[in-house]
């Protein structure tokens, strides 16, 4: 496969001081922080990069307000990159940037960009789990974590305005597979044969191109809910969380944020290979969440410590 995954997602945003606040509790490492450029990475190495939204070099928008400006793919290596190229170099919208890269504009009106990657794969273990019968975490306690870290950027989420016309583009010109489908209304893809769920999930929206959101996976359960935790505990809104999507089974923490539509924390997605079998779903609420918690769980009010403070004592 050519593409293996988001290497940079560029923002254009309106208020780089809340957006460099928001980063900063986000829990991605600061590159570069001046006023009309931030760069942070995650700890694979993708970068947010963020820039003022009137900046003169910026991709044009696709919506208004703040949002995503530029989606940078990633190759693992210029043999690949060049395979992905080859399928793109007869479209209309093929261009080399200023900065040497190659891009086109995608059915929707998104810049995308394209490099060998920058990211260094790292490999995570997620906290094993006990069972009766199959102890895997033997004479170690779970973590509780006070701040997430952001592994990588997982997956971006875009309305289609044509939704055919994205749908072939990302499935025919960059050769990425459909892991499963809502017919008609959205498609999750992976761009590697054998890997995560989604790095592409296109939703319908007929003739208003946007945003949905943009996702950050981290190790497991329990880093989402003390990541998203430690996010509510610094005034940061909660969109919608915790929760469980049963389609690519991952656990999600999502964010109103400074820099666009909602962030995700997200975790323990389905992996897939050649004999992963794509289902086809009616698109209903009950299939974007098994459950979740509008508003998010009160970082301020944990409950035992809520009652110490009331009684004195504490509950163990
Ligand atoms: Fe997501």
């Amino acid at each position: 496969m050519a593409l293996s995954g988001i290497d940079a997602v560029v923002f254009g945003v309106a208020d780089m001081t809340e957006a460099k606040r928001f980063l900063d509790d986000w829990g991605v490492e600061t590159v570069t922080a001046r006023p009309d450029r931030l760069v942070y990475r995650t700890r694979d190495g993708a970068e947010v990069i963020v820039r003022p939204h009137d900046a003169a070099d910026l991709p044009l928008a696709i919506e208004s307000g703040n949002t995503v400006r530029e989606v940078v793919w990633g190759a693992t290596s210029a043999q690949e990159l060049n395979w992905t190229l080859e399928k793109l170099r007869g479209l209309p919208s093929f261009r080399t940037g200023a900065d040497g890269l190659p891009r086109v504009t995608d059915p929707n009106g998104l810049s995308l960009a394209f490099r060998v990657s920058k990211r260094t794969p790292i490999t995570v273990k997620p906290t094993p789990p006990n069972a009766p019968g199959s102890h895997q975490r033997v004479n170690q306690r779970s973590p509780v974590h006070d701040q997430a870290r952001p592994i990588n950027i997982g997956h971006v989420v875009m309305f289609a305005a044509d939704f055919a016309a994205m749908r072939s583009f990302y499935t025919e010109k960059l050769d990425f597979v459909i892991s499963d489908e809502y017919p008609g209304h959205g498609v999750f893809t992976r761009c590697q044969r054998v890997g995560d769920h989604h790095n592409a999930f296109i939703l319908n929206r007929p003739s208003r191109p946007g945003i949905n959101h943009v996702a950050f996976t981290l190790a497991d359960i329990h880093e989402v809910i003390g990541g998203g935790i430690a996010m509510s505990k610094k005034g940061w809104k909660t969109e919608i969380g915790p929760g469980r999507h049963p389609i690519s089974s991952a656990y999600f923490w999502y964010f109103e944020n400074p820099l666009a539509a909602p962030l995700e924390y997200y975790a323990d997605e389905d992996y897939c290979t050649e004999d992963w079998k794509p289902g086809t779903f009616e698109r209903k609420p009950e299939l974007f969440a098994e459950w979740a918690i509008a508003g998010g769980i009160d970082g301020k009010t944990r409950r035992q410590v809520a009652i110490r403070d009331q009684s004195g004592r504490g509950h163990a």
